[in-house]
């Protein structure tokens, strides 16, 4: 028999948990209802992530109790949460990347035949998942071919595969472009109407808007309040988030003075690297922001890594402040006065060495002082981007693995943006970062700017790329398509980027 005493279909009482130094949740209530969608909101750190996984069973809480149709859930084990039905999509993703993508949608689940493993066949069975959630590449790709909007697509596909009663998803859009993003939002309502509940975390606030019912806000682990949808605006979340009233900043668009120098940085020609990165010619000049807007796999990544060296170009010329460069490895850019923010986190971050050494990496030679480094220096310089960008973390000497997602992607950005480079290529540099150290970040790249660095800028938001870029460069399907004005209208930009010939 089911419990009676409450009507909700998953319940948390006094959930808390602690990892050295800091209370990641604390006596944190909540009822989620069959057919809800029930976001969660907070800044980086406030402990979302954490909450998602006492529920999905791989962090075990301290304290408290889960209750699934009223009857309690015993807590720290995935494998007991996944037979009740729970489902997770993480924010670190978590795809075997020498698997296909149909092996990894059906792990745990392939199709067998005369008792062995059909590879084939579970290719097939996984088709129907992909299209439900409109990739559109084969099952039979290995994953590391895909970039990170595309691992997300295939996490989620990977959830569906399961008869799932909640769904957890956290940040399942933070790669995706709103088109990709409302084919998502789309699938949450099938799967809402067949009774499942979704608990939904994003830094998105005017999605949160439209796709849940009920908001709850964590504030440095607590529960500060829970507000429906429709009552909600993104001013107050924000307020709430936060724990003060915020003032929206007007945009600035900042024209500096008129003697502005706007030599070239960077002339490519016919540059690329055939067939994903077709030819392609670019200018960008020194202090401007290029903003490049695309739908997912429209090469946008590509375009970074091969400007980084990371896959070298294999046509065209490249010219880098005035000389001809090629440039074969991240070695070589770094050299040419190159700096990066990769799609990819993890690749970026080196999880074992403490927040101040992973911020300092790349400016050692600045911070050296002879054959020591200068350890004072480091740390300083570690600090003053901590504050600047409200990283939340224990302390300088934190491993960088221990701190939440939206934390570990500001450490990122401050290893760039200290380093002194003279063009920075920023791939979604705000992904998981919560909406008040975005604005931080915004900032901190017009300033760059504004003292003369070149910064090529992709985003998946048309709404970022128009606040900040002096220019878009729409890319489709492996080229650059379109190049528009920051006041070009929402629909222009979107037919652009749809890969119609305009
Ligand atoms: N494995 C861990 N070891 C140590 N500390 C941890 C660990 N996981 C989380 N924390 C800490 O717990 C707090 C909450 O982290 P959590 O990941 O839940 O935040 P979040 O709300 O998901 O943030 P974000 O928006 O950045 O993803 C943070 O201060 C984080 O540093
Ligand atoms: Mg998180």
């Amino acid at each position: 028999m089911r419990g009676m005493t409450s009507g909700s279909l998953l319940s948390l009482r006094d959930v808390s948990k602690a990892y050295p130094g800091v209370q990641a949740l604390a006596g944190v209530d909540l009822d989620i209802d069959a057919s809800e969608v029930h976001a969660l909101l907070g800044e980086n750190g406030a402990g979302k992530s954490t909450l998602m996984k006492i529920i999905a069973g791989s962090v075990k809480p301290d304290r408290g109790e889960l209750l699934l149709d009223g009857t309690p859930l015993p807590a720290g084990s995935p494998a007991r949460a996944r037979r009740h039905g729970i489902g997770a999509v993480y924010q670190e993703l978590s795809l075997i990347s020498t698997m296909s993508v149909g092996e990894n949608v059906l792990l745990g689940q392939w199709q067998r035949s005369r008792r062995m493993v059909d590879l084939r066949l579970t290719e097939e069975a996984a088709v129907p998942y992909l299209e439900r959630i409109g990739l559109d590449v084969s099952a039979a790709t290995p994953v590391r071919e895909l970039g990170v909007a595309e691992r997300q697509l295939v996490e989620i596909a990977k959830a569906l595969s399961f008869d799932v009663r909640v769904l957890l998803l956290d940040e399942p859009t933070s790669a995706l472009s709103e088109v990709e993003s409302r084919r998502l939002f789309d699938v949450i309502r099938d799967l809402v109407d067949d009774g499942v509940a979704v608990i939904y975390v994003s830094h998105r606030l005017p999605e949160i808007l439209e796709v849940a019912d009920q908001i709850t806000v964590l504030r440095d682990g607590e529960r500060v309040g829970q507000i429906s949808a429709a009552e909600a605006s993104e001013h107050q979340l924000a307020s709430m988030m936060i724990g003060r009233s915020v003032t929206e900043q007007p945009v600035s668009t900042d024209d500096g003075s008129p003697e502005r120098d706007t030599s070239v940085v960077l002339r490519a020609r016919q540059f690329g690297r055939p067939p994903r990165l077709k030819p392609l010619d670019l200018t960008l000049r020194k202090g401007e922001i290029a903003a490049v807007f695309g739908l997912v796999g429209a090469g946008r990544s590509r375009l970074a890594r091969t400007l980084f060296g990371i896959e070298p170009a294999s046509a065209g010329e490249l010219e880098l402040f005035g000389r001809r460069v090629e440039l074969r490895s991240p070695a070589d850019a770094i050299a040419a006065g190159i700096g990066y923010v990769g799609e990819d986190r993890s690749a970026g971050l080196i999880s074992a060495m403490t927040v101040g050494e992973n911020i300092t990496l790349a400016s050692m030679p600045r911070t050296g002082r002879g054959p020591l480094l200068g350890l004072d220096d480091e740390k300083a310089l570690a600090e003053q981007y901590i504050k600047e960008l409200n990283i939340r973390t224990p302390s300088v000497h934190t491993r960088v693995g221990a701190l939440s997602g939206g934390n570990q992607q500001k450490v990122l950005l401050a290893r760039w943006l200290c380093t002194g480079a003279r063009l920075l290529l920023l791939d979604d540099p705000v992904r998981g970062v919560d909406v008040g150290a975005k604005e931080e970040v915004f900032r901190l790249v017009r300033e760059l700017a504004t003292a003369g660095v070149t910064i090529l800028y992709i985003t998946s938001e048309i709404r970022e790329a128009r606040t900040l870029g002096d220019r878009i460069l729409v890319m489709a399907d492996g080229s650059i398509v379109d190049e528009l004005s920051p006041d070009a209208s929402d629909d222009r930009v979107m037919t652009a980027a749809g890969g119609v010939d305009v």
